[in-house]
């Protein structure tokens, strides 16, 4: 790697260059040897405070996230919004300059509203203090750690040895589900688009973008990027397939005439997964709906579901996303 990584923040992967995520996805190959070691801990981030700002539920961004500042030896601290001065009416700066107070490295924050993690970091850098911001999901807008980490498990896939972006150029990876709703979604177009793959989007019309509405069915978007409104077309022939959850949580009105019919047309199954690649592996960032946008049985069968994979490499992602940001500092 010729180039050096400077960037503090990680909020969005709308920016990132080939090299950086060939950087993440090396870092995170380096510190998946340090996880299969019997000492699982490396001194790099000792002495630095990690704190997460969690103000929506998460079980394994969280966690993962925890875990991964452990194993850099950094000293953690977890704010959980339920349980904070929040409730006492604190504003959320006033919470984040409170962790600043303490002594706080970086910042790992989620939210339910678009913009509040660059907010912080906005708020950080005006303060001239070093902190670095890492966006763990902000509503339906980004959730780049969890694309890494796809991107990650994606590539090892291919070659376990040497993960680099270039690994998916060809392939052909279809993305199942509530798009419309989905910040997974939103950072993995990002980062698959810029590794050279042929992103097929299949969703009914209720659950994408009003934007793709004008999309003819199987027209590309742009010479990568591909909608259906019916999922055979996104994905045969594919080499992954990325199933996404219904988010219940954000829908306003009634998208979908009921779950059952949704798991009829758009539901991914052993049967539907014949006109794949034979060799297709399915992905979900959990959590999963079982039986609505994926069948317990492909699911559970890890010859062709990278779910477990996909939460063990997160903690690799994450050390690799912490030590780096802190390495700019
Ligand atoms: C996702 C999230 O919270 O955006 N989950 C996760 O981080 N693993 C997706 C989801 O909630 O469906």
């Amino acid at each position: 790697m010729s180039e050096s990584w400077n960037r503090r923040h990680v909020l969005s992967l709308c920016d990132f260059e080939p090299w950086e995520y060939d950087a993440v996805l090396q870092t995170a190959n380096s510190f998946r040897e340090v996880l299969s070691r019997r000492t699982k801990k490396v001194p790099t981030l000792q002495g630095q405070v990690v704190t997460n700002l969690f103000f929506e539920p998460s079980t394994r961004t969280r966690s993962s996230f925890e875990l991964a500042a452990k194993r850099l030896s950094a000293d953690i601290l977890n704010f959980a919004a339920g349980s904070s001065s929040l409730t006492k009416g604190e504003t959320i700066l006033d919470t984040a300059k409170t962790y600043l107070a303490m002594g706080t490295d970086m910042m790992v924050i989620r939210h339910q509203e678009a913009g509040v993690p660059a907010a912080i970091a906005a708020e950080m850098d005006r303060l001239n203090c070093g902190v670095g911001v890492l966006n763990a999901g902000d509503g339906q807008h980004e959730h780049p750690s969890q694309a890494l980490l796809d991107l990650f498990t994606l590539c090892t896939t291919i070659d376990r040895s040497q993960p680099k972006l270039s690994l998916l150029k060809g392939k052909k990876i279809a993305i199942v589900g509530d798009i419309l709703h989905s910040r997974v979604a939103r950072s993995n177009l990002w980062s698959l688009t810029a590794s050279g793959a042929e992103v097929h989007l299949a969703a009914p019309p209720t659950l994408l973008p009003a934007a793709f509405a004008e999309f003819v069915q199987g027209t590309p978007i742009d010479r990568q990027l591909f909608i259906h409104w019916k999922l055979d077309d996104a994905i045969r022939d594919a080499d992954f397939v990325m199933t996404l959850r219904l988010q219940k949580e954000r829908m306003t009105s009634h998208l979908l005439p009921s779950l059952r019919e949704y798991h009829r047309e758009f539901g991914i199954t052993r049967d539907r997964l014949k006109i794949c690649n034979p060799h297709v592996r399915v992905l979900h960032p959990g959590p999963t709906n079982r039986g609505v946008e994926l069948s317990s049985d492909v699911m559970d069968d890890p010859n062709m579901s990278l779910v477990s994979e996909q939460v063990t490499n997160g903690v690799a992602v994450r050390m690799a996303l912490l030590y780096l940001m802190g390495s700019s500092r």
